[in-house]
């Protein structure tokens, strides 16, 4: 059974789910203890992001060893009892895999660190002499800002797209991939049913690191179309890797996964990640940074589509994770607002009230798609980003790379509430949590809205029970005609209607509503809304 074609998969982050000590930072024995509200939710699979011992230079996705647990999180056997348990609840576990950098702190990059210039503890990694005049060896910029490169005291440089904590692995290297393929294998064995693939469009870089112009390097590949694509993303090299690494999944039972998180476009582009021998599902993140107009939406869920049936992929869509900021308080900044990397207290505030009904509107129009959807923690709660986080309580290595000019992803890591009466809302038993929760986390949590009829919780439930109830994931998409600011497509009997106009939309005689992101009144949709309904 491909249970991944239209499986809907829950992310969540560690740090910030559930704290089962009071440290203040989530666990696992926190996330097992949650586990229960997973299934209630309804969905088919949670991806953990790391959870691998690392010095935290950026929150995890710096892993200093790849086969355990780092002790704030918990211990292996913390691990393989959150496997059985999942498991025992019908949820699959997929784990990120972290292939483009290691950390600093690894045993291969201290090894390179005490080792000679050309010697072959160097070659796991990008280590290059610098140029004549003393400046790094070429002009590629951090994706958190400053330098790629750094310099050690005997001269080399060496290249970290991320944090200097965080250095890029030389992929040309046969042990860095003998590597990956016994790190899939030890989780593999452990039963996790699949991979989040860290960077997948990075780990292969042009031979020869040619310059780069741009001075501060987007994760995207976007911009480039028709143009030459930088030689640090979407190599043609990289698919190689994923082709070996399907092989090794193939020969386990289960149906195991691999999902790109690539930030590469055009779609037809991203595709070629997901080809029949490469990976199972690839991140739409176009459909994440489409604006909130019909046609945007129209087009992106098209092109989509397409792109991944050219393929035989299922698409995914995705409106939140642990980089961007929720689509709560995205949804609330003026349309056509370029996604900012975070909100802080100086900042235009988005419209919170509209934030969160265009998210509802959104939410349901992404889980009527055909295909595989993403949810972040909180997102069920409605959460919004937390827009004016103390700047003393960053933690992003952006914050301190960009020296404060971009305020980093923070906002969209708080820990999730989930009492509202009890010390940092339920998140752990003292009133301790790694960033500060915003005021609002107590009217959003959990206990405030199970039972509650249109409460956002309640609105996912519902919307997860009829979309297994029609079989929506697995179904098709025609598109309706109506006015040009409305989206309507059938999904089955399902008729699907999003309004993003500012007068009401109609919808068809003998239509009956079977759920709305917000109440209507017989056959009238209002602005911002979408309807799931039957024709009869
Ligand atoms: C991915 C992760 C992000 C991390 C980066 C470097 O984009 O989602 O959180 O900072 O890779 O590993």
């Amino acid at each position: 059974m491909k249970w991944w074609r239209d499986a809907v998969i829950y992310q969540v982050y560690p740090r910030s789910f559930a704290d089962s000590d009071g440290d203040g930072i989530g666990d696992l024995p926190g996330i097992i203890s949650r586990l229960g509200h997973l299934a209630a939710l309804g969905v088919d699979a949670v991806w953990l992001s790391p959870f691998y011992p690392s010095p935290q230079a950026d929150a995890g996705y710096d892993v200093a060893d790849y086969r355990d647990v780092d002790p704030i999180f918990g211990r292996l056997a913390d691990a393989d009892k959150l496997i059985a348990s999942a498991h025992s609840l019908g949820l699959r576990v997929i784990v990120d895999l972290v292939p483009n950098h290691t950390s600093a702190q690894h045993p291969w990059f201290q090894a390179a660190l005490a080792a000679a210039p050309g010697s072959r503890e160097r070659d796991r990694y990008v280590f290059r002499d610098g140029r004549a005049d003393g400046s790094p060896p070429n002009s590629w910029q951090s994706v958190f800002g400053g330098d790629a490169w750094s310099q050690l005291p005997d001269g080399q440089w060496y290249l970290h797209l991320f944090d200097a904590g965080q250095p890029d692995l030389n992929w040309d290297n046969p042990e860095v991939r003998a590597e990956f393929e016994d790190i899939l294998r030890f989780w593999l064995d452990r039963g996790v049913d699949g991979f989040r693939v860290d960077v997948a469009h990075g780990l292969v870089k042009q031979a020869d690191l040619a310059d780069w112009h741009l001075p501060m390097v987007p994760l995207t590949s976007e911009g480039t179309e028709g143009g030459p694509r930088p030689p640090m993303w979407d190599q043609d090299g990289v698919h190689e890797i994923y082709r070996r690494w399907r092989k090794i999944l193939d020969g386990y039972e289960g149906e195991r996964i691999l999902v790109a998180e690539a930030w590469v476009q055009p779609a037809e582009r991203l595709a070629a990640y997901v080809r029949p021998d490469e990976m199972h599902q690839a991140f739409n993140f176009e459909y994440l940074e489409a604006s909130w107009t019909a046609a945007a939406q129209r087009s992106v869920i098209s092109r989509s589509l397409a792109a991944s049936a050219a393929v035989g992929a299922p698409t995914t869509w995705v409106l939140s994770n642990h980089d961007v900021i929720r689509h709560a308080s995205r949804l609330g900044l003026p349309v056509g607002t370029p996604r900012p990397n975070g909100i802080g207290a100086g900042d235009k505030q988005p419209d919170a009230g509209l934030g969160l009904r265009r998210a509802r509107a959104a939410t349901l129009l992404m889980l009527a798609l055909p295909g595989s959807a993403y949810l972040y923690q909180g997102e069920e709660l409605g959460l919004p980003e937390h827009t004016t986080l103390p700047d003393s309580s960053r933690q992003d290595p952006t914050w301190f790379r960009t020296h404060g000019a971009s305020v980093g992803r923070d906002g969209c890591r708080v820990p999730v509430p989930w009492e509202a009466d009890a010390p940092s809302y339920g998140f752990g038993p003292s009133d301790r949590s790694w960033l500060p929760q915003p005021a609002v986390f107590g009217e959003l949590a959990l206990d405030r809205q199970v039972g509650v009829p249109g409460s956002t919780y309640s609105l996912y439930v519902s919307a997860l029970r009829l979309r297994r109830e029609l079989g929506l994931g697995a179904g098709e998409l025609a598109w309706v005609g109506g006015p040009d600011d409305v989206v309507a497509f059938s999904n089955g009997d399902l008729l699907v209607l999003t309004n993003f106009g500012s007068a009401a939309a109609e919808l068809p005689e003998g239509a009956e509503v079977l759920l709305s992101s917000e109440p209507v009144n017989g056959r009238s949709v209002p602005t911002d809304v979408t309807v799931w309904a039957r024709l009869s």
